[in-house]
């Protein structure tokens, strides 16, 4: 099938790559020339593991290229697909000025019937908006259909959530679509489901916001386990082996992050608020991961006093290991709290140093290696789980910089290990003295 895809960020560059590996005819075009240049060279502008070799051997075998001109893309296109982006707009909602012009760009050029396909996340009933203005703009007599075919990939996994995923979504009007767009996906071998357009919609935010949700509610029982000395990885090991609950998403930290659940789950707020609406349930979601998001300054706080002139380093600065985004990451707001409080604070990550120059405060010291950032610190905050970090080696990195305490938001540290080199470990969720709640129980007139 010949294939045009608007937009060449995470989804757009991974579905059009992905698409012409299962052998489909692939024109990927954006309006950033510099972005489309470095593509046209074999260079993907993030990092993705194993995107570059797949869209160089795509790009080889002449089933991928790319393109700033929006005409050359649709020219023989069957089906475009939209995967433009729709940041946060200052209501919370999403901002589709991006989708709006390409949506006008097809109704003033395509000549031929075609299907468009909007994957970007959109409110629900956005097909609906943007097929009025292509019919607005349409200049030929040609029949332009629209679907809704939500992506559910994670940054750092994208390609391999494309080839495996759980479902492919489809939300259309007519049987005519939706068997062309299933024909178009049929290799990859994921079950389909059909539903009407708006179903579709919701699905992308639902989906988000109930693991969201799961995060938040896992780490509340986290906060709960560390006050009652339960320890939260059996805990989520027991509630996961109930199949109806899941054992997926219930890690708990330092709070979600990155370019898609905090802002889906406003966007579902701000639906609801516009339909007369109030989702109490996210509105609990967004303040836990707020206040989540503080939990290793508090407890440092606690542990250290007063953190004016105390030197603290960050470890890990992305959103979650494997990618080099920085959007919503936890580590802004704790680099932020730090800051408000007189620390001195260090950062290091395996891959996104560019990225942190960017999105942290100038105050903080970036660093080219975790031995450099873990040099005269008085405590360290583990904030990404990159492996660098989880191998055994790293215990040892500690101690050889004379790091005494450290506080782990992700619970990814060999605590025995840490113990055994006389390292004071702070997690996240491990009850340790259960004698103390025995006697707040107690003081309270109540037995524990
Ligand atoms: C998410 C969805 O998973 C994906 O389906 C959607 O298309 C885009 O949004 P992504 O943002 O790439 O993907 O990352 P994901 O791996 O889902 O993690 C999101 C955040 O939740 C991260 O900050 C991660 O650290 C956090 N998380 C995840 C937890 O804190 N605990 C968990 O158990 C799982």
């Amino acid at each position: 099938m010949k294939l045009a895809i608007v937009g060449t960020g995470y989804v757009g560059l991974v579905t059009g790559v992905c698409l012409a590996s299962i052998g489909h005819s692939v024109v990927c075009v954006d309006v950033d020339r510099e972005k489309v240049a470095q593509l046209q060279g074999g260079r993907v502008p993030f990092f993705e593991p194993g995107l570059d070799e797949l869209l160089q051997e795509q790009v080889h075998a002449k089933r991928l290229s790319f393109t700033i001109h929006h005409e050359a893309a649709f020219d023989q296109a069957e089906v475009i697909i939209i995967a433009v982006g729709t940041p946060q707009g200052i209501d919370g909602l999403p901002d589709l000025r991006a989708l709006i012009e390409v949506a006008r760009n097809i109704g003033r050029t395509v000549n031929h019937d075609v299907i468009v396909v909007i994957k970007s996340t959109v409110p629900v009933g956005t097909n609906h908006f943007l097929s009025q203005i292509i019919a607005e703009e349409q200049c030929h007599p040609v029949s332009i259909q629209m679907a809704s075919n939500p992506e559910f990939l994670r940054e750092g996994s994208a390609v391999y959530d494309t080839f495996h995923g759980d479902r492919i979504v489809i939300g259309a009007a007519g049987e005519g679509v939706a068997n062309t767009l299933e024909a178009l996906y049929r290799p990859l071998h994921i079950p389909f489901l059909h539903t009407d357009i708006r179903s579709a919609e919701m699905i992308k935010y639902a989906s988000n916001a109930f693991l969201a949700t799961k995060i938040s509610f896992i780490n509340e029982i986290a906060n709960l386990c560390e006050r009652l000395g339960a320890t939260i990885e059996d805990v989520a090991r027991g509630m996961g082996m109930d199949q109806r609950i899941g054992e997926k998403f219930l890690r708990a930290g330092i709070g979600y992050g990155g370019s898609c659940f905090p802002k889906d789950v406003k966007a579902l707020m701000g639906m609801a608020e516009l339909s007369d609406y109030t989702f109490q349930i996210l509105q609990a979601v967004e303040r836990v991961n707020r206040m989540q998001q503080l939990r290793l300054v508090e407890k440092a706080e606690k542990r250290l006093g007063d953190l004016r002139g105390q030197r603290i380093a960050l470890l890990g600065l992305s959103f979650k290991p494997d990618t080099d985004d920085m959007r919503e990451a936890p580590s802004l707001a704790i680099a932020d709290a730090l800051l408000k409080r007189g620390a001195q604070v260090v950062g290091y990550d395996p891959v996104s140093m560019e990225n942190a120059r960017n999105f942290l405060p100038a105050q903080i010291e970036l660093c080219e290696s975790a031995e450099q950032a873990l040099e005269g610190v008085d405590a360290a905050f583990l904030l990404t789980e990159w492996i660098e970090f989880t191998m055994p080696v790293f215990a040892l990195l500690l101690q050889r910089m004379k790091v005494s305490v450290v506080f782990d938001g992700r619970n990814c540290l060999d605590a025995p290990a840490l113990a055994r080199l006389g390292i004071e470990y702070h997690p996240i969720g491990r009850g340790i003295d259960a004698q103390l709640v025995t006697t707040s129980f107690q003081e309270k007139g109540r037995e524990p």
